[in-house]
């Protein structure tokens, strides 16, 4: 990192406050913005990390409508769990405030209002949807209709969640109104707006030219964009929920919600420097750096920067977008509408006092080059076998044996062996490549490097063995011991960042007190004669219940949306009773079934039809033990030609119903009947 900043602003996407907070956010956003932001502290760098919801949108307004209270109750309610579970997560924000606050409507309106006095917007009366019945027009997500790109039947007015693309209401086929389901007509309505085309120039040579460094799919994504040629966005809404425009012959209507929502971090860092914020965004030597998830780059890289050129009053740009791609869940994509999530909330509830354990498992799987995937089993996985087995486990011998040995007393260091210089050296390179990956936002590299450096403490006390040498020789055990509580030293500042509960629980044992990055690597960090805690564990293991039960959540979710969306097929072309009653259906009974050897979905059936016994084949062994099905009837077809499967003559067909979730089910009578008995 350059070093002639002298502070940095560090600024998370605003969440919307129409609900909580789930691990997409965290992963995408706030994990890395804290880490950086705690990484710097300890720099000793100046810094503050800015925060905040969004309350404004027509989300937040759909929802209410929905719930039959009003917007406000609506954000009151989220902002408080999302800033509540934040803090108890230890997202270090200097401040989290929110876009209804007075000062951010001050602000936002000034805003607007100087960039319309000196002329940056321009006017235009257009034709938008208007909904008859509700008598409202129908902004950005108060329409659905059919994507023009990807054809998606469910496309918002704003954006294509299937193809991402940004839509304009009127582009939607077959628009139909959220608020009422009528189908919208069009009328006349004003409104302001950005020429972003004005800033084209500008933006190219300030992202293109000036910014090769941001990572590649914020600097593809913002190139893609110019070189389609940006256009003229709109900014004012016909809404009633938002910051009202100021203007007088502007009555109804109110600030687009991605217009004010950037302003948010102004007016966020106003309300905790009342006095001095401007230095923070006006001062070439404030760097900002904006922490945002993949959907928001252009908004971060274009619309809001063009808004600061714009406004001009020496704004500074943003430094740097360091934008992650998206986290997935169990292998699907996170949706707040189908509840496919874990909410920081709720599992802040469920894992109590587990907070680094969630921050590491989303730091070790962020989604930093591609969209990635957050599974329960590799979140106990990475629990048990890498911190307990792995960091807890090191740390732990080492407190155990200094307690031992020297009954809780640093011991005193002699002449170092070249296995322990050898040790130092390579936590001075770790040091390095951790220091170099933070500055760069390879926060899961970064991560990497501070278990290395409990790894290197394992292998140490494996080759020193130290339970050994005390038979022989306490002094070279003291140099040992010393050495290794240097690297719980190293494991508590590096891990700071990333697992701040855990960091300051051993610093509190190693009576630290306030840790910095320059001493990490240290030979001295802790001194000869200082004590040490008695131990306690850093980490406990996770065993099956708990996670089980987590999987059991969102396997009865996924049930639960497969039965919401399920759509019975068309129903086939019509057909006669005489083409229906040549194949002849009938019931029998299981007499014995098993898995067909080398096949995954085959069962071999043995059934008793009435006349004799038949074999039947049949592709549904993913969705029963064969045990479970002697003995029981089921419906067959009688009347079809033998056919060979794997070598085994199938005479028949057995007839299952297919389930939302695509399970099968065999059909069998709701009482025992004869077995021959014909289904008619
Ligand atoms: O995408 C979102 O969740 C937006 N609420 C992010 C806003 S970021 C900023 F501009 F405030
Ligand atoms: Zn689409």
């Amino acid at each position: 990192m350059e070093t002639n900043y002298k502070r940095t602003l560090v600024t998370t996407a605003l969440p919307y406050a129409n609900g909580p907070v789930h691990i997409g956010h965290l992963a995408g956003v706030y994990v890395p913005a804290d880490i950086y932001a705690r990484y710097l502290r300890l720099q000793g760098r100046d810094v503050t990390l800015v925060g905040g919801s969004d309350e404004h949108g027509v989300p937040i307004t759909i929802k209410a409508r929905n719930e039959g209270v009003t917007p406000q109750d609506i954000v009151d309610r989220y902002h408080k769990i999302i800033k509540d579970s934040f803090e108890e997560l230890g997202i270090s924000f200097d401040v989290y405030s929110r876009t209804t606050s007075d000062i951010h409507r001050a602000t936002a309106s000034e805003f607007f209002t100087r960039l319309h006095d000196r002329g940056e917007f321009v006017e235009k009366t257009s034709l938008q949807l208007y909904d008859e019945k509700a008598n409202q027009f129908l902004a950005d997500r108060y329409v659905t209709g059919e994507c023009p790109h990807c054809h998606n039947p469910r496309a918002y007015g704003d954006q294509c969640e299937a193809c991402g693309t940004s839509l304009n209401a009127t582009d939607l086929i077959n628009p139909k109104s959220a608020i009422t389901g009528e189908t919208p007509v069009l009328r006349e309505t004003h409104h302001w707006f950005l020429p972003l085309d004005r800033w084209e120039s500008k933006l190219r040579e300030w992202i293109l030219e000036g910014h090769k460094e941001w990572k590649t799919n914020v600097y593809g994504q913002c190139k893609s964009w110019l070189d389609l040629g940006l256009q003229p966005r709109a900014v004012t809404r016909d809404l009633e929920w938002g910051v009202p425009v100021p203007l007088k012959e502007a009555e109804g209507k109110v600030l687009y919600v991605w217009f004010d929502a950037p302003i948010g971090y102004i007016s966020n860092t106003k309300e905790i420097y009342p006095d001095s914020w401007e230095k923070w965004w006006k001062d070439p030597e404030t760097r900002i750096v904006n922490f945002i998830g993949k959907d928001n780059i252009v908004f971060h890289c274009i619309v809001f920067p063009a808004m600061l050129m714009a406004y001009g009053d020496n704004y500074q740009l943003p430094d740097n977008v360091p934008a992650n791609e998206f986290l997935n869940l169990e292998g699907d994509k996170i949706s707040t509408s189908r509840n496919w999530a874990v909410w920081l909330h709720e599992y802040l509830r469920d894992f109590p006092g587990k907070q680094d354990v969630l921050r590491y498992v989303l730091t070790a799987n962020a989604p930093e080059t591609k969209d990635n995937d957050f599974t329960w089993r590799d979140f106990q996985t990475r629990n048990n076998s890498e911190l307990v087995a792995i960091l807890g486990n090191f740390v732990n011998r080492v407190i155990v044996l200094t307690h031992k040995y020297f009954d809780g007393e640093v011991p005193a260091a002699g002449e170092l062996a070249d296995i322990d210089r050898a040790l130092f050296d390579e936590i001075d390179s770790i040091k390095q490549s951790l220091t170099d990956n933070i500055e760069t936002f390879h926060f899961r590299e970064a991560l990497k490097d501070a278990m290395n450096i409990a790894r290197a403490g394992n292998k140490y006390l494996q080759e020193t063995e130290p339970w050994k040498v005390a038979k022989t020789d306490m002094a070279r055990v003291a140099t040992i011991l010393n050495t290794a509580l240097q690297i719980c030293a190293d494991i508590a500042i590096a891990f700071e960042p990333f697992m701040p509960f855990m960091s300051r629980r051993l610093a509190d044992t190693l009576h630290m007190g306030k840790l910095t990055w320059a001493t990490l690597g240290e030979r001295d960090i802790i001194k000869a004669g200082e004590r040490v805690d008695s131990p306690e564990l850093l980490f406990e293991k996770i065993d099956d219940e708990p996670i089980n039960a987590q999987i059991e959540r969102l396997a009865r979710i996924k049930r639960e949306n497969e039965l919401k969306n399920f759509k019975p097929a068309e129903v086939q072309p019509a057909t006669d009773f005489e083409t229906f009653s040549k194949i002849d259906i009938r019931v029998g009974t299981v007499v014995n079934c098993e898995k067909v050897k080398k096949s995954k979905k085959l069962l071999r059936f043995l059934i008793d039809d009435g006349i004799g016994q038949r074999t039947i084949l049949s592709g549904i062994a993913e969705h029963y033990q064969p045990e479970e099905l002697i003995g029981r009837q089921v419906c067959f077809i009688a009347n079809f030609p033998p056919r060979q499967m794997m070598g085994i003559d199938s005479e028949g067909m057995i007839l299952s119903a297919m389930n939302a979730d695509g399970s099968l089910s065999v059909i069998t009578p709701s009482v025992n009947v004869v077995n021959g008995a014909q289904v008619k």
